[in-house]
């Protein structure tokens, strides 16, 4: 029997500060990559898996997401009634696909900053004991073809376990990310082609002399309810945080099996300025 993905948690708490000024007043998953805000395009990879909870995790107070997918009787009745004006059309359109999101939206806060692991844990009671995807969202990913959270789909539900997206970065880098150990020897291909790599070890923001490779986890998650669980005995770790890396650290300890998908699709860090600015020339070109 396959298990469907119901699921996914959207973390969106924290400063943004590598984004000032853009995200004084703003939170950074609503600044537009091409056409749409990235939340948009996040959505739109977790519904192309069948997910049918969205759950966002905010700063206490911030209502933007579900404000976002809000439909907006008002603005749906102006757009009806303005047939000559260009887009209306499709704003109509964009405004009633918008409700799709709206009744499957949960907001939950995160009362203290305490890092990714933290934020993932303050939405274990929306999960229903199930497997669940994370998706941060802003690591923008675009591909073409089929989205990254669908390739990571594709990979579980052949082989169960925990699977994350990743990519290779340069050695300067590994200091920023979740760094995993892979075991060539023992890839396990999904359906059609997702290969991933079991992890050998796993380990957040190491210095380069003590990183195992140089492959980083990018924001994309396929994970088991047990997750929950090891996230509340994780102690504070990298950075003073609660750290999602070390919960996935202590899963394969403990004998779970965890999987590392070098997906196909281009990467952009959206979280700092250059990263933002590339994926909007990149797709302003598309
Ligand atoms: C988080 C994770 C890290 C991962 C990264 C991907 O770090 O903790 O393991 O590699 O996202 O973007 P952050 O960017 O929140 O410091």
């Amino acid at each position: 029997m396959t298990v469907s993905l119901k699921t996914a948690i959207f973390p969106m708490a924290g400063r943004a500060s590598r984004l000032m000024p853009l995200t004084k007043a703003v939170n950074k998953a609503l600044l537009p990559i091409y056409d749409k805000p990235l939340l948009h395009w996040a959505l739109n990879e977790a519904r192309a898996c069948g997910i049918e909870r969205f759950v966002f995790v905010v700063n206490e107070g911030d209502r933007s997401p579900v404000d976002y997918v809000r439909t907006d009787e008002n603005l749906l009745a102006y757009f009806r009634n303005k047939k000559d004006q260009p887009q209306a059309e499709a704003m109509v359109d964009f405004l009633q696909d918008l409700s799709f999101f709206e009744r499957r939206a949960t907001l939950v806060a995160q009362k203290t900053p305490k890092g990714l692991g933290d934020a993932v844990l303050c939405a274990a009671d929306y999960v229903e004991g199930m497997p669940f995807a994370v998706i941060l969202v802003d690591d923008f990913i675009y591909s073409a073809k089929e989205g990254c959270l669908q390739q990571l789909q594709r990979g579980w539900q052949t082989q169960g376990g925990a699977w994350v997206a990743l990519q290779e970065v340069a050695a300067e880098d590994v200091h920023r990310y979740g760094i995993m150990a892979v075991d060539e020897d023992k890839r396990e291909q999904g359906n059609d082609k997702a290969i991933g790599y079991r992890a050998a070890g796993i380990v957040e923001k190491p210095s380069v002399a003590a990183a195992p490779s140089r492959l980083a986890v990018v924001g994309r998650y396929i994970l088991p309810f047990e997750i929950m669980g090891l996230l509340r005995q994780t102690q504070v770790g990298a950075g003073g945080e609660v750290q999602l890396t070390d919960a996935l650290a202590a899963y394969r300890q403990e004998g779970g099996a965890l999987y590392g998908l070098p997906f196909t699709g281009r990467r952009f860090d959206c979280g700092c300025l250059d990263g933002w600015r590339e994926a909007n020339r990149a797709l302003g070109g598309q």
